[in-house]
């Protein structure tokens, strides 16, 4: 569906055929009430080990900060056979296959969002959704048939749904990138109030 990350995976594949180098499920179970959306898989990350987030920078503060709040168990250890395992949490990415300089364009995001919708549609119990940055709050509220203009991206803002009857909250982070952590954009600190947020949401 997208000629030009299909040509990027064939390079990749050529390069380091040990790799995954292909679209990334989600991980974790379909019945669990939260789900996280992050862009899209890094190319020495999720696009190598095949597992979201795993081995990639951004995989260190968020499978933390998951332990940290009691949606993950076991040591992460940015390895698919690490035993890892998720707790009433899934992850997922807006973009299924790595794009060059982590960057999709608008057409792989369209071509992409039908995924993201049958995730989103294949999880009985979906109470939340934390959307990692803006790209993927905007794909996450365009799959649920939402409005941009009622529902703008802010770190922080929640957004309650109601999706066919059932009613879910999004809520929005800065994506747990280098660049953002680097930058002093995200503080851990700032990360870990979401899910703090989330898991109160949970528990009530
Ligand atoms: N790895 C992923 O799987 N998704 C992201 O958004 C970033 C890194």
């Amino acid at each position: 569906m997208c000629p030009r990350l299909k040509t990027y995976r064939e390079e990749n594949r050529r390069a380091e055929p040990q790799w995954h180098n292909a679209p990334v499920p989600s991980f974790g179970s379909a019945d669990a009430r939260l789900l996280i959306v992050g862009l899209a898989p890094g190319v020495r990350g999720a696009n190598r080990t095949g597992r979201p987030f795993t081995g990639d920078y951004a995989g260190d503060l968020l499978y933390a900060t998951l332990g940290k709040y009691s949606f993950a168990q076991g040591e992460y250890r940015a390895d698919p056979a690490d035993g890892l395992e998720l707790v009433d949490c899934r992850i997922t990415n807006a973009v299924r296959c790595v794009p060059p300089q982590n960057k999709p364009l608008p057409i792989e995001m369209n071509a992409c969002r039908p995924f993201l919708s049958r995730t989103l549609a294949a999880m009985p119990s979906l109470r939340a959704i934390v959307a990692l940055g803006r790209i993927a709050h905007e794909s996450t509220i365009r799959a649920l048939d939402r409005k941009l203009s009622q529902h703008p991206f802010g770190h922080g803002a929640t957004h309650r749904i109601d999706c066919n009857g059932r009613e879910i909250t999004l809520f929005d982070s800065y994506h747990c990138s280098r660049y953002n952590t680097n930058t002093g954009v995200l503080t851990e600190a700032m990360f870990h109030d979401v899910f703090k947020s989330v898991r109160k949401h949970l528990d009530n």
